[in-house]
């Protein structure tokens, strides 16, 4: 585990928290080099020798190094802009080994993804599937397409993070696929190379995506009597992780099940697009009391990191464990609201949690490191953190504090 106490002090594998808000300052995003690989190898290794791509998305986490330690050791990448297919390859990632998703790929993203030879374009509608085709003749390329479908299944998770119903903007109905691959098919500038889907994300359990793969399957099996022929499946992200001691999936009987039932058809490859699982427990989020306020009903810890740094609690809801960096430190016990100091009554990282606290403390908000910084903002003008990777005994930043200049190096005066 990439974090945990020694001597009553919380580690970042084996460097003290303490150490690098000295270091670096407060609020800061603290990874782990370890817990990253060995989350992402856990899913490469589950596969065994059936034939697969385990494509990171990056929109969990875009950071340069973080990346680039998954490129290292051989990671794909299920990208969905421009930005993110840029950072892949700053980041020594290679295009061939990226899948492009994404709801709205522009004219402009179509050509880049083309000129450096993507894997597979994700496609989420017949006017999108129009536009690829008639880019790649314009360039004299063929494109590799998926359609995504929708497979009309519940993910049995958050509303906003669920994508696979049909009242969801994700993908083409399952049933209006197979018109789509018949005219990719036809097509000189399009190539048909696999099915592809994504239900949601945060899931706990492996009956939505077994559900979403049969239907798969089932287009699979339509799509060869018509000759057809599809070399993947892309079933997607989703796998949730353990936010609050919930039982999640475990990753090898996850990939077993699947293997289980596309084995049946054959040696198809299969790609999955885990973003969190591989990154969400492998990061905090550090973050300073600054004061502490109690009423008669209330007791708040007022903290430096607010909800344009971390937005999941504000946004979803969302559960985050909250630990004190030092044990040692004496404070007042309470049920703490953990809140920021932004003008917004949801600005909250955690509620009611018991902690025993003092100003002048730090504490470390579990699980930040998938849709944590790379969902931050500048509101109220609160200039964004720095992010720090741990690796053993090494530490090295990887993403600068902005600097109230930064705030507004791109802004003019009115002429
Ligand atoms: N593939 C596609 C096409 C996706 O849309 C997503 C996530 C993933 C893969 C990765 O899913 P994961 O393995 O990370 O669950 N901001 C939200 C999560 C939004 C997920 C969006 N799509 C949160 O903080 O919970």
């Amino acid at each position: 585990m990439g974090f945990s106490y020694n001597n009553q002090i919380l580690h970042a594998e084996s460097v003290a928290l303490t150490d690098l808000v000295e270091s670096y300052g407060s609020p800061i995003y603290v990874y782990s080099r370890t817990d990253i690989e060995n989350n992402w190898q856990e899913f490469d290794q589950a596969f065994g020798l059936h034939p697969h791509l385990v494509c990171y998305a990056v929109k969990a986490n875009p950071n340069l190094a973080v990346l680039n330690v998954l490129a290292k050791i051989g990671a794909g990448f299920d990208i969905v802009s421009i930005g993110e297919l840029e950072r892949v390859l700053e980041a020594g990632g290679e295009a061939h080994k990226c899948v492009f998703s994404g709801v709205a790929k522009t004219a402009v993203e179509i050509r880049r993804a083309l000129e450096v030879g993507v894997r597979c374009f994700n496609i989420e509608s017949a006017s999108e599937l129009n536009k690829i085709e008639s880019i790649a003749q314009s360039i004299g390329k063929q494109a590799p397409i998926s359609i995504r479908v929708n497979p009309d299944v519940d993910a049995k998770t958050h509303p906003y993070i669920s994508t696979g119903l049909k009242e969801n903007k994700f993908g083409v109905d399952i049933d209006e696929a197979l018109g789509l691959y018949q005219k990719a098919q036809d097509s000189k500038y399009l190539s048909v190379c696999g099915i592809d889907c994504h239900i949601g994300s945060q899931i706990t359990e492996v009956s939505p995506f077994l559900d979403a793969l049969d239907k798969v399957l089932i287009l699979f099996e339509q799509l060869k009597k018509q000759d057809i022929s599809i070399s993947h499946l892309d079933l997607g992200g989703g796998v949730g992780i353990d936010y609050a001691g919930e039982q999640t999936i475990d990753i090898q009987n996850y990939i077993n099940a699947i293997i289980s039932k596309v084995g049946a058809m054959g040696e198809i490859e299969i790609i999955i697009e885990p973003g969190r699982a591989v990154v969400g427990n492998a990061g905090v989020f550090i973050t300073k009391v600054e004061y502490l306020k109690q009423n008669s009903t209330h007791a708040f810890a007022i903290v430096d990191g607010a909800m344009n740094d971390l937005l999941r609690p504000s946004f979803y809801n969302a559960y985050h464990r909250v630990l004190t960096v030092d044990k040692n430190a004496i404070g007042i016990q309470s049920k703490w609201d953990i809140v920021g100091p932004v003008c917004e009554t949801g600005d909250f990282l955690a509620k009611g949690r018991n902690l025993s606290l003092t100003e002048g403390d730090y504490l470390a908000v579990m699980s930040a490191g998938a849709y944590g910084f790379t969902m931050s903002s500048n509101y109220n003008s609160r200039t964004r953190v720095a992010e720090v990777m741990v690796s053993g005994n090494t530490h090295q930043l990887v993403r600068e504090r902005e600097s109230v200049q930064d705030l507004f190096a791109k802004e003019y005066l009115i002429k």
